[in-house]
């Protein structure tokens, strides 16, 4: 990493709101409902399966988490409308798990429920270690109740994981795997980029030949996604055992790679008016992409003005 990337990625909680609204447009599908189902419709065009969610997190009242399962009810009602190839991801926080874990199962089954009768899936993302117990324990109790419309994600940073994933054995549930995006204490959790990715190949190892799990293969990192490939030849897995996921403006001639040699490929599509987090989380992750929209508007100031969330 260059020095200038470098010093970017560790000033970007600094940089002005409207350099991240630039970023936004390749990140996120939009600010409303009908924007992120157009982009869905062109990324099923191109062959991809899709998961769309409701940007936010940590909301501070119970009125605030309702509405956020509210819009989830609409965004089900418009997947069939429109006839999106896809399903949803919701954060825990966003449904209320900062306040109650009652609250947050409140409304995931609110959502499970239309889920369910439309034949859908809900994806309960992962989000930092204080909802890590939670989350998990929920996800268990719906599934024992034998909801098996809905999945989580495990985090291949976490020490934990591993033993989380082989706690699951019994549930042979759908599973997201991914790196982690949150900055965690080196107690509980890997650093290193060599450290990380070993842990991510070991899960792959025990859980793609198993075949009880459904695993989404998360990443855009070229060795996780060499030993995938390798392991899913190896043990001669179908199509339908497993999937890869992006994330919507992450390298898209990778995605179209897996789905050109036949692999299912299901995009992560953030939507809505809560950007902010959400890009500074990304822009951080590639701090290359941030020097280069940082040089950009330095170069053209006039970027900074007018450019809306979600233009494209
Ligand atoms: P890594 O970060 O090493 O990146 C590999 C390469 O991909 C980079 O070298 C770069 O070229 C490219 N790249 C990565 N990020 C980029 C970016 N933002 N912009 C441009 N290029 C980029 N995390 C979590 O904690 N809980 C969750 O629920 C989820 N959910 C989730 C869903 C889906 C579909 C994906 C793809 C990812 C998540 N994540 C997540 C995020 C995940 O944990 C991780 O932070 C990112 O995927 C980046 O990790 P990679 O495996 O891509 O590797």
């Amino acid at each position: 990493m260059g020095l200038f990337d470098k010093t970017v990625a560790s000033s970007v909680k600094f940089m002005p709101k409207a350099v991240v609204r630039k970023v936004a447009s390749r990140y996120v599908s939009g600010e409303t409902l009908q924007q992120a189902v157009q982009e869905c419709k062109r990324l099923n065009d191109d062959g991809c399966l899709v998961t769309m969610d409701l940007l936010g997190e940590s909301i501070e009242d119970e009125a605030h988490a309702n509405a956020s399962a509210d819009t989830y009810l609409d965004i089900l009602d418009a997947i069939e409308e429109h006839q999106v190839d896809g399903n949803v991801s919701i954060k825990p926080t966003h449904f209320g798990l900062g306040l109650s874990v009652e609250l947050f199962e409140k409304n995931v089954r609110r959502v499970l429920e239309k889920a369910g009768a439309m034949g859908n899936f809900v994806r309960i993302d992962m989000e930092d270690h204080p909802y890590t117990d939670d989350t998990l324990a929920v996800f268990r109790k719906l599934r024992e109740e034998g909801i098996e419309y809905t999945g989580t994600v495990l985090q291949a940073m976490l020490h934990r994981t591993q033993a989380d994933l082989e706690g699951l054995d019994d549930l042979g549930p759908n599973l997201r795997l991914c790196k982690g995006v949150y900055r965690e204490p080196e107690e509980i959790a890997f650093q290193t980029y060599d450290d990380i990715n070993a842990s991510f190949i070991k899960m792959l190892e025990y859980a793609l030949p198993k075949r009880n799990y459904y695993l989404g293969i998360a990443t855009h990192d070229d060795p996780v996604i060499e030993a995938a490939e390798k392991i899913i030849a190896e043990h001669e897995l179908k199509r339908e055992d497993y999937e890869f996921q992006m994330l919507l403006g992450v390298r898209q001639e990778v995605r179209k790679k897996l789905v050109d040699r036949g692999h299912r490929v299901r995009v992560y599509v953030p939507y809505g008016t809560e950007w902010y987090a959400y890009c500074v989380r990304r822009l951080k992750e590639n701090p290359k992409f941030a020097g280069f929209v940082t040089k950009d508007v330095l170069k053209n100031p006039k970027m900074l003005f007018g450019t809306k969330a979600g233009d494209r």
